[in-house]
């Protein structure tokens, strides 16, 4: 069996007296849809928080292409091919559409950002070229009649795809996508679902994604990991995971 992109080797976080991820051990094979569930408060944003960097795990190892990644900065774990969207939309609003991508994309590039704004001959021709990949993400994400508008005046469902084309736009080998179907419309989620889908056919990326949308991780995802206060209470395929009693508990508890 090859090894697995990502590990998480009995990861855990403790904030004050609250242990928000307590022991999760879960490991991705190369080009997997995965999923990460669990009702409100389980400790789903708190793992991405980990293997991004956001917050160093108190307890364990998160192991990114056999490289033990534990208390790396973000902006570092990104450049080691890691790439995530926000449950709460993070966008640059007053930028447009394609600039938000770009910005994205200077974190692969020779060029920084600052030598850009210089104008230096070779930067400007750089900055085209990242203008050229991102118009091309934003074609795959169905956004390219908007560009050139502001990014704030999208709808709701069209800034998750955006937020989307521009972790793309770092060339990530995985993909961490949190809740990216929130607040969509039957149509725009099953739209969503086909894309992410594309991005593992055709760009070869691995996906870890928590979603509240059973439905949406139910038909995407080919394997799950299901959190309930900090901990792993079940795992499987889809078709274990929708009977699973405990995964059935969990959430009538949420309802309640
Ligand atoms: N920085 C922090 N300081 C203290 N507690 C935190 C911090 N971040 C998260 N928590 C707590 O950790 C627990 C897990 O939170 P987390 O955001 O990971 O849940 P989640 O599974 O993503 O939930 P949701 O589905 O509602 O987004 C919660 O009790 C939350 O209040
Ligand atoms: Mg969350």
């Amino acid at each position: 069996m090859s090894e697995p992109i990502l590990e998480l080797r009995n990861a855990t976080i403790q904030f004050g007296g609250l242990v928000a991820v307590d022991n999760v051990s879960f490991e991705i094979q190369k080009g997997e849809l995965f999923g990460l569930i669990g009702p409100n408060g389980a400790g789903k944003t708190t793992c991405f928080n980990m293997v991004t960097g956001v917050y160093k795990p108190t307890g364990g190892d998160i192991i990114f292409k056999g490289q033990r990644i534990n208390g790396i900065p973000p902006f570092k774990v990104a450049k080691l091919g890691i790439a995530r969207t926000f449950q709460n939309i993070r966008l640059f609003g007053a930028l447009s559409v394609l600039e938000n991508v770009v910005i994205g994309g200077f974190l692969r590039n020779r060029t920084n950002i600052f030598s850009s704004l210089g104008y230096m001959p070779g930067a400007i021709k750089e900055t085209e070229r990242l203008r050229e990949n991102a118009m091309a993400l934003l074609e795959v994400m169905d956004l390219a009649d908007e560009a050139h508008g502001r990014s704030s005046d999208l709808p709701y469902g069209k800034q998750r795809r955006l937020e989307i084309a521009r972790a793309m736009a770092t060339q990530p080998d995985l993909l961490l996508l949190d809740e990216p179907a929130a607040g969509m419309n039957p149509q725009e989620s099953e739209d969503l679902m086909n894309t992410v889908r594309k991005l593992r056919d055709d760009f070869g990326k691995t996906v870890l994604l928590i979603e509240h949308d059973m439905k949406f991780v139910m038909n995407l995802c080919e394997r799950m990991v299901v959190l309930d206060h900090g901990e792993e209470i079940a795992r499987g395929v889809p078709a274990e995971i929708r009977n699973h009693p405990e995964v059935i508990k969990a959430y009538l508890g949420e309802a309640c």
